[in-house]
């Protein structure tokens, strides 16, 4: 096995005159928990679709456990796991019943199958249900089962696509400690999307930020975050309006600015410094409250990296 599950070059694919996804050239070491990050319609799911050779690409290429996705869909297929947008689980049928039966299908034998199963189902605290019909069970149990489901015949790559979508924040809590825990037993790679920075944060070792299909930055969450805020800045006060903005945005640190209810957001390029802003707004006669460096909170932190153009590393 290579040291990367995951390889893309130059991945585009388009639908007509939409290009879903752009240019995407990324890796995914062996063995991390890949967060996809970006905004609806950015082109996450597309991507997964491409990974596992349900969608042609457009033009470039991608490689997932050294198989291309081209030539070799069926090997990676039977190497990967993937819960998407359906679970795929029977709602009349026992938990254990699913189970036993998607074991079946990957031609797991029997006495395997029985270990795989009931394996699973302790590791996500749901031996003890296995005999409820899954139509009963809450949102977040089913989403459980589900990732069972995708790890039954061991895969060594894991896609989960937006896992916590739809889930209450309890529910979710509960799914990605159970994600983590059972990614780290199992040794298994996962690449999962969503749209929530605090989660990707709390989940991943390595995230990748999408939107409109070009990747905009890749880095651990730490980093990712602390590039964010020391990419913004925030003024607060009287007398900030449209024309002080204006003065502002010819600084060459400035590389956009934004006025609304007397608070004054730069976006700011790297390595400039920041202290003739302040002289600059104090000049004009501007009555500062507060100057802070970063956004609020993390929420702000991740929209300020995707409102930013192009990949900037
Ligand atoms: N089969 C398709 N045909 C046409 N457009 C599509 C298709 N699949 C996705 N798209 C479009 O591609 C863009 C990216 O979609 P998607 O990958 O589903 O985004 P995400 O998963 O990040 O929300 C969206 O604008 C979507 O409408
Ligand atoms: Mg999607």
């Amino acid at each position: 096995m290579t040291d990367c599950a995951i390889r893309t070059a130059g991945l585009t694919r388009e639908f007509g005159t939409l290009r879903a996804v752009d240019g995407v050239s990324l890796e995914v070491p062996a063995g991390a928990i890949f967060g996809f990050l970006g905004p609806n319609g950015s082109g996450k799911t597309t991507t997964i679709r491409l990974l596992l050779g349900l969608l042609e690409p457009t033009r470039g290429s991608a490689s997932v456990l050294g198989h291309d996705t081209r030539t070799d869909a069926g090997a990676i297929r039977e190497r990967c796991g993937a819960l998407l947008e359906h679970s795929g689980l029977y709602e009349r049928m026992t938990a254990e019943d699913n189970l036993e039966f998607y074991a079946r299908v990957w031609h797991l034998p029997q006495a395997a199958r029985r270990e795989r199963v009931r394996d699973l189902l302790t590791g996500l605290g749901l031996w003890d249900r296995r005999h409820e019909l899954v139509g009963q069970w809450s949102r977040g149990m089913k989403q459980k089962l589900a990732v069972a489901r995708a790890l039954l015949h061991h895969p060594d790559l894991l896609f989960l696509d937006e896992p916590t979508a739809g889930l209450d924040p309890i529910a979710a809590a509960a799914l990605r400690d159970d994600l983590t825990g059972l990614a780290r037993r199992e040794g298994v790679t996962v690449f999962l999307t969503t749209h929530n920075l605090a989660e990707a944060e709390k989940l991943c070792d390595q995230v990748a930020v999408i939107r409109s299909g070009r990747l905009v930055a890749i880095g651990r969450p730490d980093e990712l975050r602390a590039r964010a805020r020391r990419d913004r800045m925030e003024v607060t006060g009287r007398g900030l309006d449209e024309r002080i903005a204006a003065l502002v945005a010819a600084d060459p640190a400035v590389e956009a600015t934004e006025v609304a209810d007397g608070r004054l957001t730069l976006r700011l390029r790297d390595g400039h410094d920041t202290s003739p802003i302040v002289s600059l707004l104090v000049r004009e006669g501007v009555a500062i409250d507060e100057v802070r460096k970063g956004g609020a909170d993390l929420e702000e932190a991740f929209l300020a990296l995707v409102g930013s153009e192009g990949p900037d590393q």
